[in-house]
């Protein structure tokens, strides 16, 4: 082999690791943010998480749910025959579908409602079935995710427990929760210890 072309070779090897580096840091983040108040407790959380993951050199996208036209699955099981648009209906969920496939972390934001998640956040998250169904087991891809929460009170017990039992059942890996009890009105989470909580785990990634 000629010295030209080693030389050419031996650079291409580097430029390939250099990339895979580049690719490996980066991590794509995609928030479903399920509070109605885009100034509340849950996207105060969120913004902080943003702050740290961006500063760690990540990418993130974050949905306003309450904000998205988003009907409630139909339960009809005809979805995944066009995975670039994988459901039967067709509303705002064909702008999540992209970045979701994308995702590696998938950050599960709500305000406490009634012991669990909001209406807002179960019902996209219903809705991405329709990915799993472009398999042919249904199986969904496999991400890592994590739990942002705020409530007036403290009850986050059945929360954790729906979001423990989703990760075994669909083999997502949880990376972290924050949940913040003791907050009910706009503004009430500034200075609480649970932002920088959700800076840091922003960083970690
Ligand atoms: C419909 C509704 C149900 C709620 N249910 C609970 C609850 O079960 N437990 C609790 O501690 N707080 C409950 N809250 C209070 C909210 O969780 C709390 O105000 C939270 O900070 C709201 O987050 P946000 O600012 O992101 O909207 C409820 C509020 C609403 C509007």
């Amino acid at each position: 082999m000629s010295t030209l072309k080693q030389k050419y070779i031996k650079k291409r090897l580097h430029l390939q690791i250099v990339f895979k580096e580049v690719v490996f840091v980066n991590k794509k983040i995609v928030i479903l943010n399920g509070s109605p108040r885009k100034r509340g407790n849950t996207s105060a959380l969120t913004s902080a998480f943003t702050k740290g993951a961006i500063e760690a050199g990540n990418q993130v996208t974050e949905f306003f749910l309450y904000d998205m036209n988003i009907k409630g699955c139909k339960g009809c099981f005809g979805g995944g025959r066009n995975c670039d648009s994988p459901c039967v209906q067709k509303d705002d969920m064909d702008r999540i579908y992209p970045i979701y496939k994308e995702a590696d972390i998938v950050v599960l934001a709500s305000p406490l409602y009634y012991w669990t998640i909001s209406g807002q956040l179960k019902t996209a998250f219903d809705r991405l079935f329709a990915i799993a169904e472009c398999d042919p087991n249904y199986h969904n891809p496999k991400k890592s995710s994590i739990l942002i929460m705020a409530a007036e009170g403290y009850g986050f017990e059945e929360s954790e427990y729906w979001y423990d039992r989703l990760e075994q059942h669909i083999g997502w890996k949880s990376l972290g929760k924050v949940l913040c009890g003791g907050v009910m009105a706009v503004g009430d989470i500034e200075g609480n210890d649970k932002l920088e909580d959700a800076y840091k785990l922003g960083t970690s990634i």
